[in-house]
């Protein structure tokens, strides 16, 4: 079914609510935001509502404040980032509902924006109330849904107002999102390699079910390894493993072997004896991870394979780091993996939390070719589910 996408609204003299996701971190000591990736994501439709003169009323949720007023999950902070990025004021209301932000609402000129306090303040947000989607829904004439981010969430500003608008569409980081995920589960460019890592098995498996037969390689590092290198008989000392899961991982390296794919695990270890930062660490083979070491990152000897793989592919797909990339100097297999990636010249995504911070922090932000705002959203995508979110703005 077809989704109206904000270019085709008139917003001129609109009162325009436009539900983001402002789930951004804070600084501890300022209190400022300090990760606005997610606030500048949605400038684009901001930058655009303003200028086709909406009256632009922005909600979002922050933590989970679980219905209660908890001041350290206020969305205040973000106002003073938004204004520094759309270049004028923004006004915030401390509320999301009620008399006071209506009358706020009202008070918008064309162009201005109005920063509603967190959504989640209301319990009914994520029950999905139709009570407080009906007034949320008050407040404007437009319904317009940036928030990838929480997509996956059946919360009322994300859903059950969505059918209550008479002119609902997706904002431009909400369609960029659909349309370079989309293709990862239709009929990508190939070859298409999926580089999967991350702690555990547990949180990627409908993941690596449903890309597996999609995919032409896919390429598995980081603490979810241990649990596919258990399952082919290997020793894996202190490793991270999910005792649970060895036997669904073997069936997956059986499944991977049938379908004919590249299915690649880590041909070498970076380990130590302690999980810490600096700890002493030695490069070791395959079958060679001793009794009371733990891996903690993919070797130089992956590195290069995976490296090779990932330079044939048409399509990448990036959820997960190699290795423990926030502890040094167990973070080089992810930058390399990362480089690797920003190097391929192929369409290259980037979801998840963790990914995104590597190729940050590896300085490759710029070469990839989307990085996905959403982390449960993303995973959820891949795994071939209908987002909430997604499915409430089909008209
Ligand atoms: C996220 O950070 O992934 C989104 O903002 C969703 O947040 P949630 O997991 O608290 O619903």
């Amino acid at each position: 079914m077809a989704i109206r996408r904000l270019q085709d609204v008139n917003v001129k003299g609109k009162r325009v609510l436009c539900r983001v996701d402002f789930n951004v971190t804070l600084d501890k000591q300022t209190g400022e935001v300090d990760d606005d990736t997610r606030v500048v994501a949605v400038l684009p439709t901001l930058r655009d509502l303003a200028a086709r003169g909406a009256r632009i009323v922005v909600c979002s949720h922050f933590q989970r404040p679980k219905g209660k007023r908890v001041p350290e999950m206020s969305l205040k902070p973000v106002v003073a980032n938004l204004s520094k990025h759309l270049g004028k004021p923004v006004a915030f209301a401390d509320d999301c509902i009620g008399p006071a932000v209506e009358a706020a609402v009202a008070k918008l000129k064309d162009g201005d924006v109005l920063l509603l306090e967190n959504l989640r303040y209301h319990a009914g947000e994520e029950k999905d109330d139709p009570e407080l989607a009906k007034q949320l829904a008050a407040l404007a004439e437009i319904y317009v849904n940036d928030a990838f981010g929480a997509a996956h969430r059946a919360h009322a500003s994300v859903h059950a107002i969505a059918k209550l608008m008479p002119v609902r569409c997706a904002g431009l980081l909400m369609q960029k999102e659909i349309d370079s995920l989309s293709p990862l589960l239709g009929q990508p460019a190939r070859p298409f390699v999926a580089i999967l890592g991350g702690a555990k098995i547990s949180g990627k498996l409908q993941v690596i079910v449903n890309l597996l037969p999609k995919c032409d390689s896919m390429l598995i590092g980081g603490g979810m390894a241990y649990t596919f290198l258990k399952a082919q008989g290997l020793p894996i000392g202190k490793s991270l493993v999910e005792a649970d899961l060895v036997a669904k991982a073997g069936e997956i390296l059986a499944e991977a072997k049938r379908l004919g794919k590249t299915f690649l695990l880590p041909l070498d270890h970076v380990v130590a004896e302690k999980f810490e930062a600096h700890a002493p660490s030695k490069v070791v083979p395959a079958d060679g991870i001793p009794e009371g070491s733990m891996a903690l990152d993919i070797g130089p000897k992956t590195v290069a394979r995976y490296s090779q793989e990932i330079a044939k592919a048409k399509t990448v797909i990036w959820n997960g780091p190699q290795g423990v990339f926030e502890l040094e100097p167990f973070n080089k297999g992810t930058f390399a993996i990362a480089q690797a990636v920003a190097s391929c010249g192929a369409h290259t995504v980037v979801g998840g939390g963790e990914s995104v911070a590597a190729v940050n922090a590896a300085g490759v932000a710029d070469r990839i070719t989307h990085i996905s705002t959403g982390g449960g959203a993303s995973l959820e995508f891949l795994e071939g589910q209908t987002l909430p979110g997604v499915a409430a703005l089909e008209s």
